[in-house]
């Protein structure tokens, strides 16, 4: 018994410690919102399809945190009033494709 509750708190905190940034978002909504309002622009300056410049070597995106403020900067140029759920789809999409932080 003593050890089944062991495990269940490793399992536990284990999932604490090693959270996912943006764990709430969803990234299949986030890709959806990217293609329809994010990629034509960033196409046109970078060429392909558009996620060179979150790969680009002088990116200026370097931590999530940063991503997400990021999102919100390209977000309200455009105008597109977004709440804070999509925010994070987004964050989740382009982290999980691209940037790859791990906090
Ligand atoms: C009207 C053009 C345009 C649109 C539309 C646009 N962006 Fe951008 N975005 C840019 C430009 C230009 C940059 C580069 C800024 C720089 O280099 O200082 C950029 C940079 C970024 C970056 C950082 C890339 C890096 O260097 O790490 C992210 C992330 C991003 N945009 C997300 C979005 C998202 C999400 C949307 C859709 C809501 C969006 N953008 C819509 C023009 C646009």
């Amino acid at each position: 018994m003593k050890k089944i509750l062991f495990f269940v708190l490793l399992i536990h905190y284990s999932q604490i410690c090693f959270a996912r940034p943006f764990e709430n978002g969803n990234a299949q909504t986030g890709k959806l919102l990217v293609e329809k309002n994010c990629v034509s622009c960033h196409a046109s300056s970078f060429g392909g399809d558009g996620s060179g410049i979150y790969l680009r070597d002088d990116r200026i995106v370097k931590t999530s945190s940063g991503l997400l403020t990021q999102v919100r900067n390209c977000n309200t140029m455009i105008g597109l009033k977004w709440f804070e759920d999509d925010e994070l789809n987004v964050a989740r999409y382009l982290n999980d494709n691209y940037y790859k932080f791990e906090k």
